[in-house]
């Protein structure tokens, strides 16, 4: 099915890739220039709308790398990140300007305990330098990010001033940071509506979801945000990011692919391309991937309960609600343990080029699960070696 063909009464909902900016900031995950190109790549090849590619002012390195993906990327927008200070702001607009097409994403905290705490600042010193900072960065691009840092910890009235303040400056984008995790989703979704529909002029912007994963619903407060109205989504590969991680890209872009039947919007990633960006990311931080991570961990395809390798064998929706094919992931495996039953040892039996009468296939299963009551993992080795010895032995 052609993705117009199937999306056409689905709105767009754009994937910006933080991966190299906020999936960096995982302590560990540090990569190098080489490491971030490839990274790039594969986020442009798979068609995702946005790159943020780091934090230029936060080290010379950062800055090469941000130019470095500018240069490199042909397809995707290149973003780079700005506290709302005008020498970050500066910093950003040199680095993206290599972009074909380039972001400034520039951000200040509105909650009330970081202005007390972090920045020392009253809320209408907040608003003068969200009007101020926006307007510089707007001066040096037409593309504009402004994020309303720990967002859902702020007052909801103080929030749409902040919002109104960013648009009137020029922001195109507005970004409402779960920065610390806290949200759940229904407040989520009122956040967003509410400040859509009440804020002057929030028709001239797109209004973008990040959030992070501390209390595991990242993804659900990203879905609930795009219900709202959101229409970008912040998010990288694995759920890499700060403390428990970002909302996982591939997590959403699958559910809103799987689910296009209770949540009409679609994105322009070509899904089979995840499994192996995974991998990429995977390797470049240096952060294994959980083996039951959805969509792209080691077992998310894999069965090994009898009950449900009966029911793939005859028919693979009974236990999967996408392919693995549509992830990039080349087949299903059953897995040979102590749980598996009768159909599936003879699948594999057959895999392994045998077939057994009646007896002899009820004396190897008996034997197999001997063994896989004694044994973590049983392997083809394993099972051709009890199989030989059963046949030599008859
Ligand atoms: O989590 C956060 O608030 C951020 C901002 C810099 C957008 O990462
Ligand atoms: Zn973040």
């Amino acid at each position: 099915m052609s993705a117009s063909a199937s999306n056409s009464n689905k709105e767009r909902v754009f994937i910006f890739d933080t991966t190299l900016r906020d999936g960096e900031q995982s302590p560990g995950a540090t990569m190098t220039l080489e490491e971030k190109l490839q990274v790039a790549d594969a986020l442009d090849e798979m068609g995702v709308d946005i790159i943020e590619a780091g934090f230029p002012i936060a080290s010379v390195g950062d800055f090469e790398a941000v130019v470095a993906v500018a240069k490199h990327v042909k397809r995707a927008r290149v973003a780079g990140l700005a506290r709302a200070i005008s020498a970050d702001i500066d910093r950003a607009g040199e680095a993206v300007r290599h972009a074909q097409q380039g972001r400034i994403h520039t951000f200040v905290s509105t909650s009330p305990i970081h202005l007390a705490h972090q920045m020392k600042k009253t809320e209408d010193e907040v608003i003068e330098i969200i009007a101020r900072t926006v307007a510089q960065a707007r001066n040096l691009i037409d593309d504009v990010e402004w994020s309303a840092m720990d967002a859902t910890r702020t007052p909801i009235e103080f929030l749409k001033r902040c919002v109104e303040t960013a648009i009137k400056a020029g922001a195109t984008t507005i970004n409402l940071p779960d920065t610390v995790g806290y949200a759940v989703p229904e407040e989520h979704f009122r956040m967003f509506k509410t400040i859509i529909e009440s804020v002057p002029g929030a028709d001239k912007a797109i209004f973008s979801v990040h959030c992070h994963d501390d209390l595991g619903m990242a993804v659900a407060n990203s879905l609930a945000g795009v219900a709202g109205g959101a229409r970008q989504i912040e998010c990288t590969i694995n759920g890499l990011g700060e403390r428990a991680g970002n909302a996982a890209l591939e997590e959403v872009v699958m559910a809103l692919r799987t689910r296009g039947d209770a949540m009409p919007f679609y994105t322009d990633v070509e899904t089979t391309h995840l499994s192996r960006a995974s991998k990429i990311v995977s390797a470049a931080s240096n952060f294994p991937v959980q083996y039951n991570k959805a969509i792209v961990g080691k077992n998310a395809f894999a069965h090994e309960s009898g009950i449900h390798q009966d029911g793939m064998l005859k028919n693979a929706e009974t236990y999967e609600i996408m392919t693995p094919a549509s992830v990039g992931i080349k087949e299903t495996t059953l897995v040979m343990g102590k749980h598996s039953g009768r159909a599936a040892f003879k699948d594999k039996l057959k895999e392994l080029g045998y077939e057994l009468g009646d007896n002899a296939f009820q004396e190897a299963f008996v034997r197999f699960k001997d063994l896989a009551d004694r044994k973590k993992h049983v392997y083809d080795a394993d099972i051709i070696a009890l199989v030989d010895d059963e046949v030599g032995s008859v």
